[in-house]
């Protein structure tokens, strides 16, 4: 039978932290091994510039640093796809094409678009750029490029996935049936809290455990978790429900030590410090295989670099098909090339 082609993206603009682990990694890695699919992975450089135009060097060093996160955790350059963006053209110019098939009007009224560009008011201020607003349009010839049909993601890419098909649908019906309209599918993904309790995890936030901290980063990090604030001496009784050590305890301790953490802080058994140091140990060795896969990987530039040009050559093939394909389409077949 043959397999599933599924197409998954990050935009390069910080290394991977647990969010995005257990957010669509933990997925990636399973459906990778589960056999049934063909999975590509996109280093979304073009579309971290849309909203990083002016800060080019750390769209590049994040390039690198992502695709060592993956190494890390165990996607498998031999079993999923991975390419950089910006280095297969036929992205570019199949976004020059389906532009007309979209209205200012529609792009403006994405959900996404419209959330990010509320969230950006301190890059773009009161005026968007074209490119910006336009993203969505690049995301679907990243998809349609290499003829994905399912998309795993998560509910805030969901409008973004509508956008793709009916830019395929006008394609198909302008110029023949030509491109796949594809398929979101919701992964299972769980969407973990900074360790401040935000909903929103990230760098800028400081709320985010990095798959690449070292275990002195990750300790800090934990000593400064938010706990239930009405719980002052080491003997007044906790509730676990409000504090952010036992929301994580729970991703990263076994059920039965959780178990007992819950019920010493109930009881004012057990000291929040004391808390901590067990969850930042366990968090430190839940991370250490990565953390040795990774220093692997660091250790060996090439080998790296290798493995970003055969996913790239190897996506690329796809991508020219579905040119050759859209230009007969569109009449633009002008010579035989
Ligand atoms: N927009 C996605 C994000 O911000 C990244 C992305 C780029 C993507 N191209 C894609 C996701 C194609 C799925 C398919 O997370």
């Amino acid at each position: 039978m043959e397999k599933k082609k599924i197409l998954t993206g990050d935009r390069p603009t910080g290394r991977l932290h647990i969010g995005h682990y257990f957010g669509s990694l933990v997925n990636r890695i399973e459906m990778q091994n589960s056999g049934e699919y063909d999975p590509h992975i996109l280093i979304a450089d073009v579309q971290a510039l849309t909203d990083n135009f002016n800060n080019p060097e750390k769209v590049r060093k994040n390039v690198k640093e992502v695709m060592l996160d993956y190494l890390s955790v165990g996607i498998d350059p031999e079993k999923t796809t991975i390419v950089i963006q910006s280095m297969i053209p036929e992205i570019a110019e199949l976004t020059v094409f389906y532009s007309n098939l979209v209205t200012i009007a529609r792009l403006e009224r994405n959900p996404t678009v419209k959330t990010e560009i509320a969230q950006k008011r301190e890059i773009f201020g009161e005026s968007v750029t074209y490119g910006f607003l336009g993203y969505p349009v690049s995301q679907a010839a990243d998809i349609t490029a290499f003829q994905g049909k399912y998309v795993p993601v998560g509910e805030d890419q969901l409008p973004l996935i509508e956008q793709c098909r009916e830019i395929v649908r006008k394609f198909n019906s302008i110029y023949g049936e030509v491109l796949v309209e594809p398929e979101a599918v919701l992964s299972k993904a769980k969407r973990i809290k900074g360790l401040d309790g935000n909903d929103k995890m990230g760098k800028s936030l400081g709320n985010a455990i990095y798959l690449s901290d070292t275990p002195e980063e990750i300790t800090k990090k934990v000593m400064s978790a938010v706990t239930d604030p009405n719980r002052i001496r080491k003997d007044d009784k906790g509730n676990p429900d409000v504090c952010m050590v036992s929301y994580y305890h729970n991703l990263f301790t076994s059920k039965e030590d959780c178990k007992a953490v819950c019920e010493e802080c109930k009881a004012g058994k057990r000291g929040c410090v004391a808390c901590k140091k067990q969850l930042a140990q366990n968090i430190i060795d839940y991370l250490a295989p990565m953390r040795e896969k990774r220093k692997y990987y660091e250790d060996r530039p090439e080998l790296v670099d290798k493995l970003l040009i055969e996913g790239t050559e190897k996506g690329r093939e796809d991508a020219k098909e579905t040119m050759r394909k859209v230009r007969h389409a569109m009449r633009l077949d002008y010579f035989d090339v």
